[in-house]
């Protein structure tokens, strides 16, 4: 008989934006929720570029959580980002990652990147320093086809990242590609990706499925199921180079109902069953807790969590609508629980 429950050590979200403000402490709880630890992505407008306003920030994260969960900040990277500041801000213990965004990939990323020559000397630094680099991996160029961004982001940019600085240390955030996948899988000691749980779940027809979807529109956008397919396997494949990060992005409701809905998916109060039903689908509930709770603290050189928790195998139904929002795979029933 299969087992009835699942205990491993606590897991963390090396990827989640937790917006401000009112959101804030609307959503923060559900990370806190099911995670120790968390990377809060820095794309608030405007976005968090300094020292002291990141420490303002955690201080604000912390005040809408229960103490326990630890929230770790990110600097957001811009065509004048200092290298000094960010190698302060690393040194003090305030940024554990800097954040890449190219200028107008997605929410909030205007003040972003243009050009990658513009952050060389940050990356020199950071490699330095031992300090990660989280990238979001698509090119902007309108030429490009939007399901394309990714896997040319490898070709032009990621594949001269690495060859220029083979030490620094890069997470290619949010992968949704069978080329991303293979290219972390190959990419040696340095380089990691994270997986959401709505890129293992969801290919690009979910965003068509009679009619048009926006729930289920984020970026990077979901594609051709054979890319959910290897993102699936080299997930749930027991490399050590790829974990748990959400990417759960928030948005009002009327953003994202809307002309011009915004990019994200809220997945926060059910990530860790959204998972488990994929490990256990794949046949590999037993490489779970090492996605979910050991490679990613490995990667960024902390200490695992001590503290366990527990799924039991009982219906979770997840709702239509969570605090007026409308979470990833509303009305379904998913066959895990995390009990409390
Ligand atoms: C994120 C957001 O809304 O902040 N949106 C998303 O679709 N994932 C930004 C991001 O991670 O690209
Ligand atoms: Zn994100």
């Amino acid at each position: 008989m299969a087992s009835q429950t699942l205990t491993i050590r606590k897991p963390d979200d090396w990827h989640v934006h937790l917006r401000d403000g009112e959101m804030l402490i609307r959503v923060a709880p559900y990370t806190a929720r099911q995670f120790g630890r968390a990377i809060v992505m820095p794309n608030l407008a405007p976005p968090v570029t300094s020292v002291e306003v990141a420490r303002e920030y955690r201080k604000r994260i912390m005040a809408a959580t229960v103490p326990g969960f630890t929230p770790l900040m990110t600097c957001y990277l811009t065509d004048q980002t200092n290298p000094e500041e960010i190698a302060r801000g690393h040194g003090e213990g305030v940024w554990i990652a800097a954040k890449l965004y190219p200028a107008g990939a997605t929410t909030n990323s205007a003040s972003g990147v243009t050009d990658i020559r513009n952050i060389y000397p940050t990356l020199a630094r950071m490699e330095q320093t031992g300090m990660v680099l989280c990238v979001h991996g698509e090119v902007t160029d309108p030429d490009v086809d939007v399901f394309d961004r990714e896997k040319v982001f490898i070709e032009r940019t990621l594949s001269r990242l690495v060859r220029d600085f083979p030490a620094l240390k890069i997470v290619l955030e949010h992968i949704t590609t069978a080329e991303a996948a293979e290219f972390v899988q190959q990419g040696g000691v340095n380089i990691a990706a994270t997986v959401t749980p709505q890129h293992l779940v969801i290919n690009r027809n979910a965003l068509f499925k009679g009619g048009l979807r926006p729930h289920a529109y984020c970026l990077p956008v979901a594609k051709r199921e054979e890319h959910r397919l290897a993102v699936r396997r080299f997930a749930t494949s027991g490399a050590s180079n790829v974990f748990l990060g959400t990417d759960s992005a928030p948005h009002s409701r009327e953003a994202k109902e809307s002309a011009c809905g915004c990019a994200g998916i809220f997945n926060a109060p059910y990530a860790l069953e959204s998972y488990a039903a994929v490990f256990e689908e794949e046949d590999a509930l037993d490489r779970f807790e090492a996605f979910a709770s050991i490679n990613g603290a490995r990667f960024y050189g902390l200490p695992l969590n001590d503290e366990t928790i527990t799924l039991e195998r009982m219906a979770t139904h997840v709702p239509e609508t969570i605090d007026g929002l409308v979470p990833f795979q509303a009305g379904e029933a998913l066959p895990w629980s995390l009990l409390t």
